[in-house]
């Protein structure tokens, strides 16, 4: 089985529903087992229920377990989430994303599959950027990075407003996070799931003489090989 974890954060519903869609294109390749956790919490209960979420963060926290480290590590490709903050990832991401150190100095994302994906108030309030700046964090971990192709077709449609980018599925939140993620912006992502899955499928097909050849660049222990 390629092993497909989704991680993500989502303060009123739209990475979440972004994650679902996921999700689904990811399981929708045979042979794949999904995942999907959610990063700690790093707002107060008191903040949460000013910023008029505590519903759907009810919702959230009663139906998505929170992400451990050992989640990461024996998964095959990880599927990163996070809204949009000033055109960055969420503090709630960025913290998790500083307790994986030790995964680091032990190489245990080594060659696997990352991608991300996003959503902004905003048409052009930095989806891309959002994306854009959380690769660094792929590309020190030496994961394989994959995006939202052209392939996608509503990648390019202009009847309508839209996330997507190919950098990675997003969508388009509207004032005070009050639109519903759109049909084109969930095809988005469960296009982006499926790709990732498929990618990640056919690594795992030749798993052994993959990680061999990952060891052999300088006969370092690698997760999996
Ligand atoms: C502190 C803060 C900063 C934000 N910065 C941006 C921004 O730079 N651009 C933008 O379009 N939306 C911004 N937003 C709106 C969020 O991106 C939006 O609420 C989020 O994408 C909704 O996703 P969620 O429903 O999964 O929480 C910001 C929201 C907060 C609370």
């Amino acid at each position: 089985m390629a092993k497909v974890l989704i991680v993500y954060y989502s303060l009123y519903g739209h990475v979440h529903r972004l994650a679902k869609a996921i999700s689904s294109g990811a399981g929708s390749v045979e042979g794949t087992q999904v995942s999907i956790k959610r990063v700690p919490e790093t707002l107060s209960d008191d903040i949460i229920e000013k910023m008029g979420a505590k519903d759907i963060q009810q919702k959230i926290r009663r139906t998505i377990p929170e992400v451990s480290l050992d989640d990461l590590t024996n998964s095959d490709a990880i599927v990163f989430g996070t809204p949009t903050r000033f055109g960055n990832m969420c503090a709630q991401m960025k913290t998790f994303l500083d307790s994986t150190g030790g995964i680091w100095s032990r190489g245990e994302l080594f060659g696997k599959v990352g991608s991300v994906f996003t959503s902004s108030n905003t048409q052009h309030g930095g989806q891309e950027s959002t994306i854009l700046t959380f690769l660094p964090y792929l590309f020190h971990q030496g994961m394989i990075i994959v995006g939202l192709p052209y392939l996608f077709k509503g990648q390019t449609i202009m009847s309508e407003i839209t996330g997507c980018s190919p950098y990675g599925a997003s969508c388009v939140a509207g004032e005070n996070s009050s639109r519903s993620v759109s049909q084109n912006e969930v095809d988005g992502a469960f296009f982006q799931g499926k790709y990732v899955a498929l990618i990640t499928k056919n690594i795992c097909e030749n798993r052994e003489q993959y990680f061999k050849t990952l060891v052999s660049l300088n006969n370092k222990k690698i997760k999996g090989g």
